[in-house]
């Protein structure tokens, strides 16, 4: 038996003000399409912005549902849009960012691993990695320089 080790490392601003200026633009877009998110069972607000290659913004939020499961979370909204929408324009970054309704939330917030694995298949098929920053609604910004960072031993068509 011998033991591997999987190591990550993301880059952490202290806050948005210190994002390059194209970025905080973004982490903006993801401000607003957070307000119109769809929360009313969790009242958590996430929104996600995705930057294409070809400059394009495109953006998502969570959409909740009577029936739990069936509501989708904002970066799931946002890249099937980009999937379904422009399927041969590349995927650049995309910022998040979420806020607890009633409170401040100054943790980043990751993206989920359902989320993770829906990203992967993204980057995994553009053959080039989608850089991800991430916050609540203030304080620190986590930067991941790709998808595969954030979940290690992917699960691919590969294994298909
Ligand atoms: N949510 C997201 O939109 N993204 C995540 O990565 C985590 C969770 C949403 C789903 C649900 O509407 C609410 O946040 C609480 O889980």
């Amino acid at each position: 038996m011998k033991k591997i080790e999987i190591a990550t490392t993301l880059a952490v601003y202290d806050s948005l003000d210190e994002l390059p200026e194209d970025v905080q633009y973004l982490m903006q877009r993801s401000f607003k399409a957070r307000d119109a998110a769809y929360a009313p069972y969790s009242s958590f607000h996430v929104g996600a912005a995705i930057l294409l290659e070809n400059g394009e913004v495109l953006s998502g939020s969570n959409q909740e549902n009577a029936s739990y499961p069936s509501g989708l979370c904002a970066e799931r909204t946002a890249i099937y849009y980009a999937g379904a929408n422009y399927p041969d324009i590349a995927i650049k970054t995309m910022a998040i960012s979420a806020k607890a309704m009633g409170k401040s939330t100054t943790k980043p917030v990751p993206p989920c691993g359902a989320c993770r694995q829906a990203i992967a298949e993204y980057e995994v098929r553009q053959k080039q990695p989608i850089v991800l920053y991430f916050m609540g609604d203030a304080g620190q910004v986590f930067k991941s320089e790709s998808l595969e960072n954030l979940l290690p031993l992917l699960f691919t068509q590969d294994y298909l």
